[in-house]
């Protein structure tokens, strides 16, 4: 059994953590720039969050394919179990996060850009499911920090304090 993740997880793994930060930046700081700069930050917050969810469904797939390597020293059942729970709400919150957004644009009934496109949209305009799906994309978002900052804490726990090879199985080139 491989020792690290795959090329292809360890890649998608930075990617998306890239691509969290700018989503988040984007719609965290679009209060502080002109007026008419705001639509490029909603361009950019909808454009990194669909390839966010195109990432993590691939992710999903390809680990459902391939068991991932082994922790050394093994961890205590306790911890495994605690693990998975986590990265399972990961995985469910960064694919219903966008595909909230994404229902949330397509019933505001106007035209939205992503990655430079018009966008497809419903005939009519549906406000009230709209700010039913806005508190849901809100309220994920925010629970989002904290599933962020556990896990970061996780990984830097095993890799100071239980001293495995938690983090070392994530990182790029020849580490191991
Ligand atoms: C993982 C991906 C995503 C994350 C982490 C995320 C996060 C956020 C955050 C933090 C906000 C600001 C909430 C607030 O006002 O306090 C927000 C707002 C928003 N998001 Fe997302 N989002 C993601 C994906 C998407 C996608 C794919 C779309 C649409 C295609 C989208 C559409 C929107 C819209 C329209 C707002 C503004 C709501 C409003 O104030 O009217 N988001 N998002």
């Amino acid at each position: 059994m491989r020792s690290k993740y795959s090329g292809l997880q360890i890649a998608i793994h930075w990617l998306v953590f890239l691509l969290v930060i700018v989503t988040y930046c984007a719609m965290e700081f679009r209060g502080l720039a002109p007026r008419a700069y705001r639509p490029y930050f909603n361009i950019v917050h909808v454009s990194c969050g669909i390839t966010i969810l195109v990432l993590m469904v691939t992710r999903l797939l390809v680990r459902l394919k391939s068991p991932s390597p082994p922790i050394v020293p093994k961890p205590s059942p306790m911890l495994t179990g605690m693990a998975h729970l986590g990265h399972l709400v990961i995985y469910l919150l960064f694919i219903a996060l966008p595909i909230i957004g994404l229902l949330m644009m397509y019933n505001r009934g106007g035209n939205w850009i992503a990655f430079g496109i018009v966008m497809p949209h419903a005939q009519e305009a549906n406000f009230d499911l709209v700010d039913i799906l806005k508190n849901y994309h809100v309220t994920l978002a925010m629970l989002g920090y904290y599933v962020i900052g556990l896990h970061a804490l996780a990984a830097l726990a095993h890799h100071y304090y239980f001293k495995d090879n938690t983090l070392l199985r994530m990182m790029p080139k020849k580490r191991v």
